[in-house]
């Protein structure tokens, strides 16, 4: 099954990934993620996308293009993926088709302006194996290490308020267009992205008919 999660910064993405790739053995695909890693392992492409990504700004698509191919191409893309955070406007969905790349559903994922920011000001991630969390909806059993792997959390340096803010306008700018071209391919579901962690991913479940 391939599967896009399409939706504001902030809107549980991640989280749902996390949640639904073990439920259907696929592998989630955050993009986000990947370039962080890049920026962290100080190559070439990560230090291109850091003035980007500090600026709550897309990263240049061809980059990003990239770095997604190289990552679908791996074993364990074989029986599909979630794509977490791709594509972000029309020239990375059309990218996909160039690709040959069907998708099965687009599942967005919505939640108002006004509760993304206390979201992103309170989530904290794994700095060794990028795994999510937030102070008060998602602690960590572990304090202030992750549950997974032990490694130390921390706060994104995109979650400020002003960059958030930036990224909230660009989502809407640049992401939020691929809604209507979902909708016309009939692939889009809708799901409320506010409430119970546990119940969305019920939700996404069920528009997934899994
Ligand atoms: P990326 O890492 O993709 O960031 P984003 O889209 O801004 O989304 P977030 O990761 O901030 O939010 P999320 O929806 O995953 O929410 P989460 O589950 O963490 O991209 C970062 C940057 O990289 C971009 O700005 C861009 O520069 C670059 N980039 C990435 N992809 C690119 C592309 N394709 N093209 C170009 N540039 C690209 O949840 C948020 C918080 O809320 C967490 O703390 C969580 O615990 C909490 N939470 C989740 N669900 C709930 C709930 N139901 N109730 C209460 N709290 C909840
Ligand atoms: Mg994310």
């Amino acid at each position: 099954m391939k599967l896009i999660f399409l939706g504001a910064p902030g809107a549980g993405k991640g989280t749902q990934a996390q949640n639904v790739c073990k439920l259907l053995s696929v592998p989630a695909i955050s993009t986000g993620s990947i370039i962080r890693d890049a920026m962290k392992s100080g190559t070439e492409a990560g230090l291109a996308a850091k003035e980007y990504v500090e600026a709550g700004n897309l990263v240049p698509d061809e980059m990003v293009i990239k770095m997604l191919q190289d990552r679908i191409a791996l074993p364990d893309c074989k029986n599909g993926y979630i794509l977490d955070g791709f594509p972000r406007n029309l020239p990375q969905a059309q990218a996909l088709d160039r690709m040959g790349i069907i998708i099965d559903m687009v599942v967005d994922i919505e939640v108002p302006d006004d509760i993304i920011l206390e979201r992103l000001v309170g989530r904290r991630i794994c700095e060794q194996c990028g795994a999510g969390y937030h102070i008060t909806h998602k602690p960590s059993a572990k304090g202030d290490k992750c549950e997974l792997c032990g490694g130390p959390l921390i706060t994104r340096e995109d979650d400020t308020p002003q960059v958030v803010r930036d990224r909230l306008k660009v989502y809407h700018d640049q992401t939020e267009p691929l809604k209507d071209h979902y909708h016309a391919a009939g692939k889009l579901a809708v799901v409320a992205g506010t409430g119970d962690i546990g119940d969305i991913t019920k939700m996404v479940m069920a528009v997934l008919g899994a």
